[in-house]
C-alpha cells in the first residue's frame, strides 16, 4: 500500500510559509506535520501555538503535531484548540502513558506514541490496542536534515510483528532523515506514514518529491 506522506514543515520556509503550505496543499501529501519543540525535551526550540493556529488556517489537510516536550499532558486540550488532528506525545515524556493516550482520544484526536532511537519498541505492547499510531524516531528528535540510523528499519520491522501479533489497528510512522533512499525499505519494513522534511523542501520541486514518496508501494 501507498504510504501517507506527512511533510515536516519545520523545513519550509518560514518568511513565504503561505507559499510552502499552498504547495503542501496542492501536493499529493496526506497530512502536515507540525514538531513542536520546548528546548527541555529536546536541544532545541522551535515553534508554538500561534503558528500551529497560523498553519491550520491555510491547511487544507490534517494537521499532525508530533509534541517535543515535557509534561504534553498539560497542553493536550489546547492543541486541539489549535486545530490538531493527530496528537503524538514521547513516551519517555509520559509517567501516565495511557492516561495521556485516552485524554487524547477524549478530545477527540488520533493518538499517538513516538519512541526515541534508543527506546525498546517491547515498552509498547501493553498499550498498542489503546494508540492509533506510533512514531518512530529515525534520528534523535530536536533537529530537521539529520542522519537516518538504519536500525530503524528493524525497530519498524519488530513493531509491526508486535501489532500484528496484537491484531491492533495502529499506523507506524517514521521520522527523521527520511528521503527517496530509504522510503522503499521503510514501507517494506511496515511503515505506513512517512514524515520528511528536508528531503521536500530543499528541493527545487518539492512537489515532485512528495509524489515519489507518495508513489513507493
Ligand atoms: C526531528 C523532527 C522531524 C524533522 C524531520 O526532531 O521530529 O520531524 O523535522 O526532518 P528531516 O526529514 O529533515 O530529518
Ligand atoms: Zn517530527
Amino acid at each position: 500500500m501507498n504510504p501517507l506522506i506527512s511533510p515536516s514543515m519545520l523545513s519550509a520556509d518560514f518568511c513565504h510559509l503561505a507559499k510552502d503550505i499552498q504547495m503542501v496543499n496542492e501536493s499529493a501529501a496526506d497530512w502536515f506535520h507540525l514538531d513542536i519543540m520546548d528546548g527541555v525535551f529536546v536541544p532545541n526550540i522551535s515553534y508554538g501555538m500561534p503558528l500551529v493556529k497560523a498553519i491550520r488556517s491555510q491547511a487544507e489537510k490534517p494537521l499532525d503535531v508530533h509534541l517535543m516536550i515535557v509534561q504534553p499532558e498539560r497542553y493536550v486540550e489546547r492543541f486541539k484548540e489549535m486545530g490538531a488532528d493527530i496528537l503524538t506525545v514521547h513516551w519517555e515524556a509520559c509517567t501516565h502513558l495511557h492516561r495521556t493516550i485516552y485524554q487524547i482520544k477524549n478530545a477527540d484526536m488520533l493518538a499517538g506514541v513516538a519512541l526515541n532511537p534508543h527506546t525498546p519498541v517491547a515498552g509498547l505492547e501493553d498499550v498498542i490496542n489503546d494508540v492509533d499510531m506510533v512514531l518512530i524516531m529515525s534520528v534523535n528528535p530536536g533537529f530537521g536534515g539529520q542522519r537516518f540510523i538504519e536500525r530503524s528499519l528493524h525497530r519498524v520491522a519488530e513493531l509491526k510483528e508486535m501489532i500484528r501479533r496484537n491484531k491492533s489497528e495502529c499506523l507506524i510512522e517514521v521520522d527523521g532523515g527520511v528521503d527517496l533512499s530509504n522510503a522503499q525499505a521503510l514501507v517494506d519494513a511496515g511503515a505506513d506514514v512517512l514524515v520528511a522534511g528536508s528531503a521536500i523542501f530543499s528541493k527545487e520541486n518539492p512537489k515532485e518529491i512528495i509524489s515519489q514518496l507518495k508513489n513507493v508501494k
